[in-house]
């Protein structure tokens, strides 16, 4: 094999590796005499350029997963890697590189600053990060024209509507150039056509923009947009549907699925 094709297949494997790794993990707590897990011995693959949901009731412990991948707490047996590093070994200075540059979090809350307009809730992020004026402003531009906001810019977020609020949110996770973002519960305090639309945003992202999505949900209706679905109960997870079943089909570009 020539060195251009085994480089490019190294480039191929690289970016076919999984971002993140839970190796059976467990979460546990402490409640008084008790032992309660909230995540028991999962095991998940999250690849890149991928739309993955968390489907599960209240209490079957999306949250406390997505906590794990996000590294923002950490399993009491099994652990975490991401790209192939176990995230107990980063050092806090690595953790928070991490945090400002390589994974965005959206919360069911949004979390936006009150006093700050549309646009400045965007750019802050950015500005802690060191990205210097011109640049700022063009992404700042361009991530509220991807979630549609770019006449909303001005207003602060009590000025807008919920939708409108979680789409500011997104678009703040989104300007920071991710590898991945995990949302949690984003559509909770939608109706049913923002939350479709929040929903039609993440897999055009994970389409258009190479990022991978990881979003946590109990409403079923919207699992049809994601790319993989896995069913949390009780703490474990049962993968539902998605072509992570089919190792081939990850080698191939989406227009050469259906060719002879
Ligand atoms: N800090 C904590 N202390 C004790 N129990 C917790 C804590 N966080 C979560 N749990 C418990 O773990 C389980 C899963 O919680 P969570 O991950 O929030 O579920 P979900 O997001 O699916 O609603 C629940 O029973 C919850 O009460
Ligand atoms: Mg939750």
């Amino acid at each position: 094999m020539s060195q251009v094709s085994d480089a490019a297949e190294t480039a191929a494997r690289a970016a076919n590796a999984p971002l993140i790794q839970v190796r059976d993990a467990s979460r546990s707590f402490q409640l008084g005499s008790e032992q309660v897990y909230a995540v028991r011995h999962v095991n998940l693959e999250i690849r890149r350029n991928r739309f993955v949901t968390l489907v599960g009731r209240s209490g079957s412990g999306k949250t406390t997963l997505l906590n794990l991948l996000a590294g923002l707490d950490h399993p009491t047996e099994g652990k975490v890697l991401f790209e192939d590093r176990d995230l107990a070994d980063f050092s806090e200075g690595e953790m928070i590189n991490l945090r400002r540059n390589r994974i965005g979090v959206v919360f069911q809350s949004f979390a936006l600053l009150p006093l700050l307009s549309a646009y400045e809730n965007v750019e802050l992020p950015l500005r802690i990060s060191g990205v210097g004026a011109r640049e700022r402003s063009r992404r700042t531009d361009e991530v509220l024209e991807m979630v549609g906001l770019t006449r909303r810019a001005r207003h602060r977020p009590f000025e807008l509507s919920g939708g409108e609020q979680q789409r500011i949110s997104i678009a703040r996770a989104v300007a920071i150039q991710p590898d991945i973002m995990l949302a949690d519960e984003p559509t909770g305090e939608l109706d049913s056509t923002n939350a479709s639309n929040i929903f039609g945003l993440f897999r055009e992202m994970s389409r258009e923009r190479g990022m991978t999505v990881v979003a946590t949900t109990h409403d079923r209706t919207l699992l049809d947009m994601a790319d993989e679905i896995y069913e949390m109960s009780d703490g474990t997870l049962v993968q539902r549907s998605g072509p992570a079943q089919d190792p081939e089909a990850l080698f191939k570009r989406p227009d050469e699925v259906d060719e002879g």
